[in-house]
């Protein structure tokens, strides 16, 4: 077996380089204003049919209740899809966003019938809300 001393060097550097990069673009990641829990209460009607926020009921989906820092499809009383069940993600201000532009792309293969969020600012409403209150 050869090993190449100075390509190791490299592959340690690089990868530093491409995280403190990726530090630096999450962090400026351009987003709409700052979510406003208010008015995401009102964005959060269209969810509540199918949605619980702190009871831990079942609904048509899940409860949400602590949904922030709660990993995706991991709600033990629940039957979730096999993609929502894979799809390994921490659900955080930034995967939500992702998810609720977009359920059936962010997630292919979810049961959760609705179409998305085009608002980024109703987005970001309704997140700032669920940091509020679902808890
Ligand atoms: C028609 C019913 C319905 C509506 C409306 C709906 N959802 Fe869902 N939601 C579901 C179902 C069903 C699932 C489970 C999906 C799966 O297993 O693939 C789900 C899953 C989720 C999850 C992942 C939960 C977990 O435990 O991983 C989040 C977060 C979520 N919904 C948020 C929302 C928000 C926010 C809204 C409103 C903007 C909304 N949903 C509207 C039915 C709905």
């Amino acid at each position: 077996m050869k090993f190449s001393k100075s390509g190791l060097g490299m592959v340690a550097f690089g990868a530093a380089a491409l995280a403190a990069l990726t530090a630096a673009g999450a962090a400026q990641a351009a987003g709409p204003a700052a979510g406003d829990a208010a008015r995401g209460k009102t964005v959060f009607a269209r969810c509540a049919a199918c949605h619980d926020l702190n009871t831990g009921a079942v609904r048509m989906g899940p409860s949400l209740k602590g949904i922030i820092g709660r990993k995706a499809g991991s709600v033990a009383n629940f039957g979730y899809s096999a993609a929502m069940k894979g799809k390994g993600v921490v659900w955080n201000p930034d995967t939500l966003n992702q998810f609720l532009t977009g359920p059936m792309k962010y997630v292919p293969g979810t049961r959760m019938a609705f179409a998305g969020l085009s608002n980024a600012q109703e987005r970001a409403d309704v997140i700032a809300y669920l940091k509020q209150a679902a808890k």
